[in-house]
Protein backbone atom coordinates (compact mmCIF):
# COMPACT_ATOMS: atom_id res chain seq x y z
CA UNK A 1 0.00 0.00 0.00
CA UNK A 2 1.65 3.48 -0.72
CA UNK A 3 1.44 6.21 2.20
CA UNK A 4 -1.37 7.75 0.14
CA UNK A 5 -4.32 5.03 0.68
CA UNK A 6 -2.63 3.94 3.44
CA UNK A 7 -3.59 7.47 5.36
CA UNK A 8 -7.11 7.13 2.97
CA UNK A 9 -7.77 3.85 4.17
CA UNK A 10 -7.32 5.47 8.65
CA UNK A 11 -9.44 8.12 7.69
CA UNK A 12 -11.84 5.79 6.34
CA UNK A 13 -11.81 4.00 9.91
CA UNK A 14 -11.50 6.68 12.16
CA UNK A 15 -14.96 7.62 11.70
CA UNK A 16 -17.46 5.15 13.96
CA UNK A 17 -21.14 5.07 14.66
CA UNK A 18 -22.32 8.10 15.72
CA UNK A 19 -20.05 10.62 14.99
CA UNK A 20 -17.67 9.84 17.10
CA UNK A 21 -13.81 9.51 16.17
CA UNK A 22 -11.12 7.22 17.46
CA UNK A 23 -9.39 10.25 18.01
CA UNK A 24 -12.06 11.50 20.63
CA UNK A 25 -10.99 11.50 24.26
CA UNK A 26 -13.39 8.70 25.64
CA UNK A 27 -14.78 9.77 29.01
CA UNK A 28 -12.69 7.32 31.09
CA UNK A 29 -9.58 8.51 29.78
CA UNK A 30 -10.13 12.20 30.20
CA UNK A 31 -6.82 13.92 32.49
CA UNK A 32 -8.80 15.79 35.03
CA UNK A 33 -7.53 19.03 36.62
CA UNK A 34 -8.59 19.43 40.28
CA UNK A 35 -10.99 16.72 39.67
CA UNK A 36 -13.32 19.56 38.33
CA UNK A 37 -11.86 20.53 35.21
CA UNK A 38 -10.21 19.48 31.79
CA UNK A 39 -7.47 21.21 30.14
CA UNK A 40 -6.87 18.92 26.52
CA UNK A 41 -9.90 19.34 23.99
CA UNK A 42 -11.30 16.23 23.68
CA UNK A 43 -10.76 15.92 20.12
CA UNK A 44 -8.16 17.98 18.95
CA UNK A 45 -10.49 19.92 16.63
CA UNK A 46 -11.45 23.51 17.65
CA UNK A 47 -14.52 23.69 18.91
CA UNK A 48 -17.39 25.49 16.30
CA UNK A 49 -18.94 28.19 18.39
CA UNK A 50 -22.32 28.35 15.53
CA UNK A 51 -22.58 24.63 15.48
CA UNK A 52 -22.28 25.05 19.68
CA UNK A 53 -25.03 27.44 19.48
CA UNK A 54 -27.37 25.17 17.70
CA UNK A 55 -26.48 22.01 19.94
CA UNK A 56 -27.49 24.70 23.26
CA UNK A 57 -30.71 26.05 21.80
CA UNK A 58 -32.35 22.85 20.32
CA UNK A 59 -33.96 20.24 22.18
CA UNK A 60 -32.74 17.12 20.32
CA UNK A 61 -29.24 18.03 21.10
CA UNK A 62 -28.56 19.67 24.15
CA UNK A 63 -31.14 21.05 25.33
CA UNK A 64 -29.29 23.88 27.54
CA UNK A 65 -32.00 26.47 27.20
CA UNK A 66 -34.90 24.65 29.38
CA UNK A 67 -32.93 24.76 32.05
CA UNK A 68 -30.59 28.02 31.40
CA UNK A 69 -32.00 31.90 30.54
CA UNK A 70 -29.60 33.09 28.11
CA UNK A 71 -29.53 36.72 26.78
CA UNK A 72 -27.69 35.88 23.79
CA UNK A 73 -30.34 34.26 22.47
CA UNK A 74 -33.40 36.07 22.42
CA UNK A 75 -34.97 34.41 19.88
CA UNK A 76 -35.91 31.79 21.50
CA UNK A 77 -39.05 31.64 24.09
CA UNK A 78 -39.20 29.21 26.94
CA UNK A 79 -36.23 29.16 28.38
CA UNK A 80 -35.96 27.81 31.77
CA UNK A 81 -34.72 28.76 35.07
CA UNK A 82 -33.41 25.70 37.18
CA UNK A 83 -29.98 26.54 36.60
CA UNK A 84 -28.43 30.32 36.53
CA UNK A 85 -28.22 32.36 33.96
CA UNK A 86 -25.26 31.47 31.35
CA UNK A 87 -24.84 35.06 30.42
CA UNK A 88 -21.26 35.95 31.08
CA UNK A 89 -20.27 32.44 31.52
CA UNK A 90 -17.35 33.05 28.97
CA UNK A 91 -16.15 35.25 31.41
CA UNK A 92 -16.75 33.81 34.61
CA UNK A 93 -14.98 30.26 33.59
CA UNK A 94 -11.98 28.86 32.23
CA UNK A 95 -12.31 26.87 29.01
CA UNK A 96 -11.08 24.19 31.20
CA UNK A 97 -13.58 24.59 33.64
CA UNK A 98 -16.32 25.00 31.03
CA UNK A 99 -14.80 21.53 29.69
CA UNK A 100 -15.84 20.02 32.83
CA UNK A 101 -18.68 21.54 33.27
CA UNK A 102 -20.26 20.92 30.01
CA UNK A 103 -19.15 17.11 30.12
CA UNK A 104 -19.94 16.21 33.62
CA UNK A 105 -21.02 18.83 35.89
CA UNK A 106 -21.71 16.45 38.98
CA UNK A 107 -18.07 16.90 39.64
CA UNK A 108 -17.90 20.76 39.77
CA UNK A 109 -22.02 20.57 41.55
CA UNK A 110 -22.27 17.40 43.42
CA UNK A 111 -25.76 16.52 43.32
CA UNK A 112 -26.91 18.95 40.23
CA UNK A 113 -29.98 18.54 37.97
CA UNK A 114 -27.98 19.34 35.12
CA UNK A 115 -27.13 16.27 32.83
CA UNK A 116 -23.83 14.80 32.51
CA UNK A 117 -23.17 15.06 28.91
CA UNK A 118 -20.22 13.65 27.89
CA UNK A 119 -20.15 10.41 30.67
CA UNK A 120 -20.70 6.89 29.93
CA UNK A 121 -20.27 5.07 33.16
CA UNK A 122 -23.36 3.96 34.42
CA UNK A 123 -21.92 3.76 38.09
CA UNK A 124 -20.99 7.33 38.35
CA UNK A 125 -24.28 9.12 37.93
CA UNK A 126 -28.14 8.79 37.58
CA UNK A 127 -28.23 7.62 33.87
CA UNK A 128 -29.64 9.30 31.28
CA UNK A 129 -31.23 7.08 30.13
CA UNK A 130 -33.54 6.58 32.73
CA UNK A 131 -33.48 10.75 33.92
CA UNK A 132 -33.30 12.38 31.39
CA UNK A 133 -33.73 11.15 27.34
CA UNK A 134 -36.60 8.71 29.39
CA UNK A 135 -35.25 5.64 27.03
CA UNK A 136 -34.37 2.63 28.99
CA UNK A 137 -30.23 2.14 29.64
CA UNK A 138 -29.33 -0.20 27.07
CA UNK A 139 -25.61 -0.66 27.32
CA UNK A 140 -25.40 -1.86 23.72
CA UNK A 141 -26.86 1.47 22.26
CA UNK A 142 -26.11 3.30 25.15
CA UNK A 143 -24.05 7.23 23.58
CA UNK A 144 -22.93 10.08 25.45
CA UNK A 145 -25.99 12.91 25.48
CA UNK A 146 -23.04 14.90 23.59
CA UNK A 147 -20.29 13.66 21.12
CA UNK A 148 -16.74 14.74 22.28
CA UNK A 149 -16.99 17.50 19.28
CA UNK A 150 -20.25 18.88 20.45
CA UNK A 151 -18.88 19.68 23.93
CA UNK A 152 -15.93 21.25 22.09
CA UNK A 153 -18.76 22.87 19.64
CA UNK A 154 -20.53 24.41 23.19
CA UNK A 155 -17.54 25.50 24.96
CA UNK A 156 -16.84 27.51 22.04
CA UNK A 157 -19.84 29.11 22.08
CA UNK A 158 -20.22 29.19 25.85
CA UNK A 159 -16.58 31.29 25.52
CA UNK A 160 -17.75 34.07 23.54
CA UNK A 161 -20.74 34.54 26.43
CA UNK A 162 -18.70 37.58 28.27
CA UNK A 163 -21.48 39.95 28.94
CA UNK A 164 -22.85 39.87 32.10
C1 LIG B 1 -31.88 19.85 33.83
C2 LIG B 1 -31.38 21.21 33.88
C3 LIG B 1 -30.09 21.56 33.18
C4 LIG B 1 -29.73 21.35 31.87
C5 LIG B 1 -30.51 20.62 30.78
C6 LIG B 1 -28.44 21.96 31.70
N1 LIG B 1 -28.02 22.54 32.87
FE1 LIG B 1 -26.35 23.66 33.14
N2 LIG B 1 -26.77 23.84 35.12
C7 LIG B 1 -27.93 23.40 35.72
C8 LIG B 1 -27.89 23.77 37.13
C9 LIG B 1 -28.98 23.46 38.16
C10 LIG B 1 -26.67 24.47 37.33
C11 LIG B 1 -26.13 25.09 38.62
C12 LIG B 1 -25.15 24.17 39.26
C13 LIG B 1 -25.74 23.55 40.47
O1 LIG B 1 -26.41 22.54 40.35
O2 LIG B 1 -25.55 24.10 41.56
C14 LIG B 1 -26.00 24.50 36.04
C15 LIG B 1 -24.77 25.14 35.83
C16 LIG B 1 -24.24 25.38 34.58
C17 LIG B 1 -23.12 26.24 34.31
C18 LIG B 1 -22.37 27.09 35.32
C19 LIG B 1 -23.24 28.30 35.52
C20 LIG B 1 -22.51 29.50 36.05
O3 LIG B 1 -22.53 29.71 37.26
O4 LIG B 1 -21.90 30.19 35.25
C21 LIG B 1 -22.91 26.22 32.97
C22 LIG B 1 -21.85 26.98 32.19
C23 LIG B 1 -23.89 25.33 32.40
N3 LIG B 1 -24.70 24.84 33.41
C24 LIG B 1 -23.98 25.03 31.06
C25 LIG B 1 -24.91 24.14 30.53
C26 LIG B 1 -24.90 23.72 29.15
C27 LIG B 1 -23.91 24.20 28.10
C28 LIG B 1 -25.94 22.84 28.99
C29 LIG B 1 -26.34 22.07 27.76
C30 LIG B 1 -25.31 21.31 27.09
C31 LIG B 1 -26.61 22.74 30.28
N4 LIG B 1 -25.96 23.53 31.17
C32 LIG B 1 -27.75 21.97 30.51
C33 LIG B 1 -28.97 22.72 35.12
C34 LIG B 1 -29.00 22.32 33.80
Amino acid sequence: MTRRSLSAAFAATAVIWGGASYADISPADIVWEDEIAIPASLTGTPGDPAAGAEAFSSRSIGNCLSCHVNSDMPEHDFQGDIGPPVDGAGARWSEAELRGIVSDAKRMFPDSMMPTFYNDNPDDYIRPGEAYTARAYNPETFSTLLTAQQVEDVVAYLMTLTDW
